[in-house]
């Protein structure tokens, strides 16, 4: 699942994870992070998610970092904005899209400049963690750790699920699930992991029992420095 595993996803427009609507436990605990606005909030891995809108709705500075040109570029088509043309690449790599209070950052997370997250105030994260092959996952949350000030909220919404091994007809994901387990791991350096609360998500999820899943959690994380 690296960079051009996404790219390839959105090229075919396999684009299950986007839900085309703000996300409910964004919208329940958005609160936990405290921002004011004006204040700045960075989202990883964002797609084309309607959660950066929301979050402008909020008065907020919002940022957000996607590999894929298609759907920073469905971004803006769908939600008919116009946008300042960046041509030119950052050292980065990256391309930056300008929107009003909205930068997109097209690139790599990876290669994202340490600025970029130290402005941050707070951090809206949904389903990034599980689009990275597994040797990049403590990458991911390192550069958080490193990269973002101590006081930063990470708002973290993860998913968690069973599958039956039959119903799934041996299916393995992605998506794959995010255990409690997992994320205490993988945020073990962070001084607080606060489980904010859980949605059981099957019956809304017909693609989730068409892979077999006996068990759907949207789970809500806040975590801290
Ligand atoms: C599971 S989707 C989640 C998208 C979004 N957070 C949402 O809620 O709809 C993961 C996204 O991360 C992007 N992505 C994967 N690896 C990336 C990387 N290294 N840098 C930037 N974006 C990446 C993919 O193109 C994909 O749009």
């Amino acid at each position: 699942m690296d960079t051009e595993f996404w790219l390839e996803k959105w090229h075919r427009h396999q684009i299950g994870f986007h839900e085309g609507r703000p996300n409910a436990s964004l919208q329940q605990w958005f609160d936990a992070m405290a921002l004011q606005p004006g204040d700045h909030v960075f989202v990883p891995l964002c797609g084309k998610s309607q959660d950066l809108l929301w979050l402008l709705g909020k008065g907020l500075q919002v940022t957000g970092c996607e590999c894929s040109p298609q759907a920073v570029a469905e971004f803006f088509a769908d939600n008919q904005l116009q946008y300042e043309h960046c041509e030119d690449q950052t050292a980065s790599g990256h391309t930056v899209f300008q929107c009003g209070r909205l930068s997109l950052w097209q690139g790599d997370f990876f290669r994202l400049p340490e600025q970029v997250l130290a402005l941050a105030d707070g951090v809206y994260d949904r389903a990034a963690l599980i689009a990275l092959p597994p040797d990049l996952r403590q990458r991911y949350v390192h550069k958080f750790y490193q990269e973002l000030t101590a006081e930063t909220p990470i708002l973290l919404v993860t998913l968690d699920f069973q599958r039956d091994p039959v119903l799934s007809g041996g299916y393995q994901g992605p998506p794959f699930p995010h255990t409690d387990d997992m994320v205490k791991r993988q945020y073990q350096a962070f001084s607080r992991i606060d489980k904010l609360g859980e949605r059981d998500i099957l019956a809304n999820e017909p693609k989730f029992q068409a892979q077999g899943a006996t068990s759907a959690y949207e789970k809500t994380w806040l975590v801290t420095r």
